[in-house]
């Protein structure tokens, strides 16, 4: 299979293409069966070395480009098997001081894309999105059938681009399908995100600020776990439907705050309490009866185990998140 990845650059994308080609993904074929091209900006949160070893495979070819340049994104849908969209602005925070990025690039990057795969006849195209789309949710879970009632620039651009792919597999018959995924953390995550903010500012003695009353609830998921549901989808998932991926572990961001203050060994006195994110979401959680009862997935990493992993990982690969402290500061 020769599948195009866009934004692997990034912190999940890396992750799906890493154990792709290490032959760790269920769904995705391995071996000589398996090329990849990924095609990603660069853009703040573009990393070439979130790729790793993975750059020196015979098997990758990375394309420095912009998912909007229709003639580039062309030629390569045109010698693909399987896309797998991960490029799109990101963080929400970016978003509320500036939403053009986020609406051209996940809205219109992503039908420029689909306009290829449709000119291509593309066997299979997965869109990755998120749970945000669904809004906020005091209660219970999300099933795929709940209305998109997105609250940040984000996610109304994410709910924009979910809903262009799934006209275009309604219209056109393209094989599309959409994954809408919680929390992701773990290693090689842009240290503006939550946890690699804090901990990477905790483990150097520094402050961490706490929007809010810190009741906020997040649905958090290893980034392992995420791509494995991915590439579940990739070989099983039908076409034109939606799938949720999740199922880890809800905290509030206070209780999470007291997990990273102690797991690096800071108290208290280290938040800054501070004015609450705009329009902030106060819970997410989605139900993942249709990807579990459907293609087997259930999340693999518990979340103690892979928080303590997470942490070493940024106290280990300080010549990783280091340079990128200076992008990660907001500029509006
Ligand atoms: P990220 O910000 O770490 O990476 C995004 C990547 O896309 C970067 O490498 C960037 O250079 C690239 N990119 C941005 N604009 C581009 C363009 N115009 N052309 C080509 N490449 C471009 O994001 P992430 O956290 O890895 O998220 C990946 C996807 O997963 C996104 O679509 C996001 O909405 C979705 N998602 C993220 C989470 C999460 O917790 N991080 C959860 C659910 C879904
Ligand atoms: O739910 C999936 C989404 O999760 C993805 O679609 C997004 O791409 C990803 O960025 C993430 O969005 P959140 O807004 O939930 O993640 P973030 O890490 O920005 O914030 C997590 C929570 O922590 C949120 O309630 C806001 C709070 N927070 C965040 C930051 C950066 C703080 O209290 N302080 C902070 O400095």
């Amino acid at each position: 299979m020769r599948l195009l990845v866009t934004g692997a650059a990034g912190f999940i994308g890396s992750c799906y293409v890493r154990r792709a080609l290490a032959g760790e993904l269920p769904g995705t074929p391995c071996g000589s069966d398996l090329s990849v091209t990924v095609l990603d900006k660069l853009t703040y949160a573009g990393n070439k070395a979130n790729l790793g070893t993975a750059l020196d495979d015979p098997r990758l070819t990375f394309v420095e480009g912009d998912i909007l340049d229709a003639e580039l994104v062309d030629s390569l849908v045109g010698r693909a098997d399987a896309v797998v969209h991960f490029a799109a602005e990101s963080h929400v925070d970016r978003s509320i001081s500036g939403a053009t990025d986020f609406v051209v690039t996940n809205v219109v990057g992503t039908q420029t894309l689909l306009d290829a795969a449709l000119r291509h006849r593309l066997g299979r195209f997965v869109h990755v999105s998120t749970d945000e789309v669904y809004g906020s949710i005091d209660a219970g879970s999300w099933p795929e059938t709940h209305p998109l009632e997105p609250n940040s620039p984000y996610s109304a651009s994410k709910a924009g681009s979910d809903l262009i792919a799934l006209a275009y597999a309604r219209t056109h018959g393209l094989d599309v399908v959409v994954t809408r995924c919680s929390n992701n953390y773990g290693p090689y995550q842009f240290p503006e995100k939550v946890i690699p903010l804090f901990v990477t500012r905790l483990i150097d003695g520094g402050r961490v600020p706490l929007y809010g009353d810190g009741l906020n609830v997040r649905d958090w998921l290893h980034v392992d776990d995420h791509v494995r549901g991915i590439s579940l989808v990739l070989a099983g998932g039908r076409g034109g439907e939606v799938y949720n991926i999740g199922g880890g572990t809800e905290l509030s961001n206070a209780e999470l705050t007291g997990m990273l203050l102690a797991a690096c060994g800071a108290d208290w006195d280290s938040v800054d309490h501070v004015e609450d994110r705009k329009g902030h979401d106060r819970r997410y959680s989605v139900d993942i009866t249709k990807i579990s009862s459907e293609l087997g997935y259930s999340p693999q990493v518990p979340f103690t185990q892979g928080l303590a992993d997470a942490v070493q990982w940024y106290r280990d690969n300080r010549g990783w998140w280091e340079p990128l402290q200076a992008r990660a500061a907001l500029t509006p």
